[in-house]
């Protein structure tokens, strides 16, 4: 599915310090955990020495003071290293979480800040993947880094330790170790590029969920469910395919060091032993020295693993930032003036406007007037850009030609906050949030309102009754977009919501969909009393919206036709005519 192809490569250590930068926000906690892995390092290279002690001294020269020594040195150290390693642990586990938790509220915040365009290129169910999983990936980063450099230190311990024991020995185990350099480079980068496949394919599991669940009606409506399910299987398929790449390739990368580490301890064994048969070298040495070995390919493995979950974390890190950057250069802007009102009028001028990808555009060298107190009805055919027009006035999409003036004014040197505030919408799709009738109604009043308020504007939508009747009357959830009320009792709650809001410019995007004649006819009501007192720019579905406007704009293929009156359009205007007849003629 359509995913913008993500660069790899050189980016990887400004990623990596970008995720830090969160989980410094928690550097108390960091610093604990930090102790406990400063304490814990030296704790592995302290018992491979009492190793050497409990042989040499204990078993061989049957020292009793040293049996005391060692039998107490471990305890003191494994308890020693129980805690450290509690505190490492439990608070760089913690401090992820937290960053984890900034970096997802970050997001969903730039998210909800992109404009609309943004919205318009990109799936829910990708943007919903993002959040939830590639974040969650990038919780890793900072534990695995910080353990990967524990390991580090505990491996130049135990090299620094095994060198002192015996520098010959050592030099034949560690022989092998630039050999495992070249596998550790090649499965970083297998892990990084099965990652990113990975993500990708998680990403269309969660369009794929998020389009079938919200067409819900539409796949049983058409019978489809099996076809969905296959879809839905083809999609997840892909995802186990890739999945199973990337344990394949971190079992290999485990196992390959695993061998590489065995012809170490081959290579010690070999010329250890043959010292030791000559008589050259303890048993006790060759035994201390050969778990000093082990416990050294143990953190190699190890920071082997950890290196897997850093290429994770920066393949979610590709993905969050990327989107994270795109806002840094499109974020919503709006300009410093506050709008106060009073409104006087709004101006079109030569406005014209392309969305991108599309190959006309949808509205071409656009003028209009709306002044205060008018009521302009907007009609034309299905598509000719109406929408986009109404559109154009909260700036959810800006002119690339021309300009649009609020009081004079241009729009973009309002603040969008007071803009917005200053004219209440009303969509072609009711769209109401799953929270109670009440909080549905008061979501664009600010700050504080009142019981009689949202009664008020209830009762003005012709609302209250059907609310008063509902199990729980003002309290009762309305379900995901509403989905527990009717087409008419939905489109009459945000007739509520646009009254309770109060602007003095109102746009409204008559549905189309058709109610019957009795909800259609309390809709009517519900929307002559929100128009009532206000400047408004209908797009125009009904007769009587029509009949009652000051002035009919009529659109066709994105460009202002004509404007007049109803009874002067039907005699001058032909595109008027056959609109009226075909949209209208049968409802008059
Ligand atoms: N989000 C979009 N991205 C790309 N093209 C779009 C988008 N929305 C609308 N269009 C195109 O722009 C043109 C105008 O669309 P618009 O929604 O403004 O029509 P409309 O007049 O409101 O139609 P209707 O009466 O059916 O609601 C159409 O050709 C449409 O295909
Ligand atoms: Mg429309």
């Amino acid at each position: 599915m359509a995913e913008s192809k993500i660069k790899g490569g050189g980016q990887s250590l400004h990623m990596l310090k970008r995720c830090l930068a969160y989980f410094m926000r928690y550097k108390a906690r960091l610093a604990v955990a930090i102790l406990g892995m400063v304490v814990v390092a030296p704790c592995s290279a302290a018992s491979a020495w009492l190793v050497k002690k409990a042989v040499d001294d204990v078993l061989i020269n049957k020292d009793v003071v040293a049996l005391k020594f060692v039998t107490v040195g471990i305890v003191v150290l494994m308890t020693a290293k129980g805690v450290f390693r509690f505190l490492q642990n439990y608070y760089m586990n913690t401090s992820g979480l937290l960053a984890i938790n900034d970096l997802r509220n970050d997001l969903y915040a730039r998210i909800v800040c992109l404009p609309m365009d943004y919205f318009n290129e990109s799936q829910v169910g990708m943007l919903m993947s993002r959040v939830l999983n590639d974040v969650g990936l990038i919780r890793a980063s900072l534990p695995s880094m910080v353990m990967f450099t524990r390991e580090v230190f505990s491996v130049i311990g135990l090299a620094v330790y095994v060198f002192y024991l015996d520098w010959k020995l050592a030099f034949w185990g560690t022989l092998v170790l630039p050999a495992a350099l070249y596998p550790f480079i090649y499965y970083s980068k297998r892990m990084r590029k099965l990652g990113r496949r990975t993500q990708s394919h998680v990403s269309d599991v969660s369009v794929r969920l998020q389009e079938g669940l919200s067409g819900i009606k539409v796949i049983k409506g058409f019978a489809k469910e099996k076809e969905e399910i296959s879809r839905f299987r083809d999609e997840n398929a892909k995802l186990v395919t890739s999945n199973n790449k990337q344990i394949l390739a971190s079992e290999q990368s485990s196992r390959v060091m695993e061998t590489v580490g065995s012809f170490a301890a081959g290579l010690v064994l070999w010329y250890g032993g043959s010292r030791v048969i000559e008589g050259d070298l303890t048993t006790g040495a060759l035994l201390s020295f050969l778990t000093a070995l082990a416990l050294l390919y143990e953190p190699i493995k190890r920071m082997n693993a950890t290196n897997i979950d850093i290429q994770m974390a920066l393949t979610g890190a590709e993905r969050v930032f990327e989107i994270m950057d795109k806002a840094d250069g499109i974020t919503e802007r709006g300009g410093s003036v506050e709008f106060t009102g009073p409104f006087r009028d709004i101006a079109f001028e030569d406005v014209t406007f392309s969305y991108s990808g599309a190959n006309r555009p949808a509205l071409d060298g656009v003028s209009l007037q709306v002044k205060a107190g008018e009521r302009i009805a907007i009609v034309g055919s299905s598509g000719s850009g109406k929408t986009t027009l109404a559109n154009m006035v909260p700036r959810f999409f800006d002119p690339q030609g021309g300009r649009i003036l609020l009081n004079g004014r241009p729009l973009a040197d309002y603040t969008l906050t007071s803009l917005r505030r200053s004219m209440g919408l009303v969509s072609q799709e009711a769209f109401l949030f799953n929270a109670s009738v009440r909080e549905n109604i008061a979501y664009g009043a600010v700050g504080g309102y009142s019981q009689e308020e949202v009664e008020a504007a209830a009762k003005a939508a012709y609302a209250h009754d059907f609310i008063l009747e509902l199990p729980e009357g003002y309290d009762t959830l309305v379900g995901e977009r509403g989905v527990k009320l009717s087409g008419g009792q939905k489109q009459r709650l945000t007739i509520a919501r646009a009254i309770m809001k109060n602007p003095p410019l109102l746009i409204l995007d008559e549905a189309t969909s058709a109610l019957d004649t009795e909800s259609e006819r309390i809709v009517q009501l519900a929307l002559e009393n929100l128009m009532q007192h206000r400047t408004s720019l209908v797009i125009a579905h009904r007769l009587s919206t029509i009949l009652t406007a000051d002035l009919i704009v009529v659109v066709e293929n994105g460009r202002i036709v004509d404007q007049g009156k109803h009874a002067k359009l039907l005699e001058r205007c032909d595109i008027y005519r056959t609109l009226y007849e075909m949209q209208f003629g049968a409802a008059g």
